[in-house]
Formats: structure tokens, sequence, C-alpha cells
């Protein structure tokens, strides 16, 4: 059952901010429903996680807070060229080298079910195909495969299933063509 009691009508965009000493504290405190805590880090360890990619790795990671007006309502990640090429193409992992990841995406509990999710997306894929971190021919993403929700979502955008690619125990991923 949808969520219509934060109903936000007014007619300001949504809008992706950058992560900032401004805004960090008002993202890491949205969280997800008790019985969806298994399918997304918490945003206090996803700001740990990027900065262990960025200087670990040496990966670019997009933070975004997703605000509705003044509204802080949820979180979206991105990064860029995840995975190890083991040298076999293609191998399970050749759409990770090379192309965009949505790493995270919430939407606070308070205010899931009212479209917000969906227009996120939509901006974030508009943010990718500016190519920040360099040309790319896809975007993927993964999810548990009972997150039903997020399925519909993100087939729904054109994302495509590759089982071939699932194990049992992982997430199943799902690839756009940009
Ligand atoms: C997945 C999530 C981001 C969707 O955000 P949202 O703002 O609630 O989604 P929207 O209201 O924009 O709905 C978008 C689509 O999602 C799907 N959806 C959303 N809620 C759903 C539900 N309870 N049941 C089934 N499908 C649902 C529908 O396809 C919906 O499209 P429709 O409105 O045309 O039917 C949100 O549920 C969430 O934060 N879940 C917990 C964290 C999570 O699972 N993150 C993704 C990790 S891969």
């Amino acid at each position: 059952m949808k969520n219509k009691t934060n109903n936000d009508n007014s007619a300001e965009a949504l809008r992706l901010e950058k992560i900032s000493w401004d805004n960090f504290e008002a993202i890491m405190n949205l969280h997800v429903n008790k019985e969806q805590r298994d399918f997304v880090a918490g945003n206090k360890d996803s700001f740990v996680h990027a900065f262990v990619r960025m200087t670990d790795e040496k990966k670019p990671v997009f933070p975004f807070g997703i605000y509705k007006g003044k509204k802080p309502v949820g979180f979206i990640m991105i990064t860029y060229d995840v995975g190890e090429d083991d040298g076999t193409e293609p191998s399970a992992e050749w759409f990770l080298r090379g192309s965009y990841y949505i790493w995270r995406f919430m939407i606070d509990k308070r205010y899931q079910g009212n479209g917000f999710g969906r227009e996120a997306m939509v901006l974030a894929l508009d943010f990718i195909r500016t190519f920040p971190a360099g040309e790319a021919k896809y975007c993927w993403l993964s999810y548990e495969p009972q997150n039903e929700a997020a399925r519909k979502l993100y087939l729904s955008l054109g994302f495509v299933e590759h089982p071939e690619h699932y194990a049992e125990g992982e997430e199943m991923p799902a690839i756009l063509t940009l």
C-alpha cells in the first residue's frame, strides 16, 4: 500500500543537491522502513564507503541529497568503473568496467510512494548522460530479488535484468544502455 500521507503537491521541483558540509547531516538522518533495511546501506555508511572508494580505489563518486524544495527526502550515489579486470571478456563483470553504477538509492520512509523515487532516478540519469567521469555505453545497478518496488521502477525506466549474471545470495544486476 502506497503512503500518500506526505504527498507534497507544491510546485517546487525535485532536485539533486551535491553532498556538502551544509547538508550531510540532514541526509545522514534519512531512513528507510525497517523491512527495507536489507535493501540499501544506511546513508552514514554510504558516506564512509564513498570516502574509501575515492581515496583507496581512486574512483569518482557522485553523492547527492534528493530535495523537494527545502525538504531533504532521499539520497542517491553514483560511481563509475566498478569491478576488476580479470582479463576474460566477456566475464560476469564485463558490464561493470567503464560504466556508470547507481550504487545507493533511497527515499526516506516518510516520503515514499509520492513519485519522488521515479523523478530522482530520471534526474540521476540526466546527470549520468552528461558523462561527468567519462564516456560510457551503459549504466547499471543491482537490487535484492525480493525488492519488487525497486525492480518495477528500474524496469519501467528501461533497465534490463541480466539473470545470467545473477548468483544465489547476490543482487540482481540490471543494465540501461545510455
Ligand atoms: C525504491 C524506492 C527508492 C522507490 O521510491 P518511491 O519514491 O517510493 O517510488 P515512487 O513513488 O516514485 O514510485 C515509482 C515506482 O516504484 C514502484 N513502486 C514504488 N512503491 C512500490 C510498492 N510499494 N510496491 C510496488 N511497486 C512500488 C512502482 O513501479 C512505482 O511506479 P508507479 O507509481 O508508476 O506505480 C523506495 O521504495 C525506497 O527507498 N526503498 C528502500 C530502499 C531501496 O530499496 N532502495 C533501492 C535499492 S536497489
